[in-house]
């Protein structure tokens, strides 16, 4: 069994991937499965902590016992959900995947080929950032924690990317999660860094998402400790 040294801690996690509808049977969605999201729930479930789930669209995953799961759709929905469960939470973990931008316009009705019309155009507004506004309204001593999937390119590495993001959303941890080439997305293992505001940074070796979610709750732990 695993140790209850989560006892007494209340965490909120959010999950899944956000859907922006474009009209009432399409949306933009993405290709997050929830997994990381749910095994993070799961796990601190059974460590003991009190875990609301605000989990958005996720492939079919079983639900994790003893966690009060909420479902959600739209980033905008997420958000109201999250920033309500936050208030009363030691810890946050925004592992979803959020949709940047949603359509500027619920279109109401289907959206129609026609010969005499041209062709739709998608407009995009942003959404809000649900991370940044935990940060803003942080209480003291909750730690927020971020989720970054960051591929390496001219501009510089992903852990380079990282700690860039890591200062630019203000969280106290950051997951990172290298991704492209088949990695992190819809598969059953992840690897990455875990980044610190106060500058440590370890390395999660290439395991199970439940080791990873392991590795998160430690860290957490530790952080709250500090
Ligand atoms: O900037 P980027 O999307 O890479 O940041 C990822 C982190 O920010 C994740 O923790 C994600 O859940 C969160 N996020 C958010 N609201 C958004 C976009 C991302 O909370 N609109």
């Amino acid at each position: 069994a695993l140790p209850r040294d989560l006892h007494g801690l209340r965490v909120v996690v959010s999950a899944g991937g956000t859907r922006e509808p474009l009209d009432p049977v399409r949306y933009l969605g993405n290709r997050s499965s929830g997994k990381q999201g749910y095994a993070l729930a799961r796990v601190a479930a059974q460590r003991g902590a009190e875990v609301v789930l605000v989990a958005a669209h996720t492939a079919a995953l079983p639900e994790p016992a003893g966690v009060d799961l909420r479902h959600v759709s739209t980033a905008l929905e997420m958000r109201d959900a999250v920033l309500e469960a936050a208030q009363a939470a030691d810890v946050v973990v925004m592992a979803a995947a959020v949709a940047d931008f949603r359509p500027a316009a619920r279109v109401e009705h289907k959206i129609k080929k026609s010969e005499d019309r041209p062709d739709p155009e998608i407009s995009l507004v942003r959404n809000p950032d649900i991370l940044a506004e935990l940060v803003e309204n942080r209480k003291p001593d909750q730690v927020v924690v971020g989720f970054a999937a960051e591929t390496g390119d001219e501009q510089g590495s992903v852990l380079d990317h990282a700690r860039a993001k890591l200062r630019r959303k203000g969280c106290d941890l950051l997951v990172v999660n290298a991704v492209g080439d088949g990695r992190a997305f819809e598969v059953e293992d992840n690897a990455g860094w875990l980044l610190a505001a106060d500058g440590t940074e370890r390395a999660i070796p290439l395991g199970s998402k439940a080791q990873l979610a392991a590795t998160v709750w430690d860290a957490v732990s530790e952080y709250g400790k500090r």
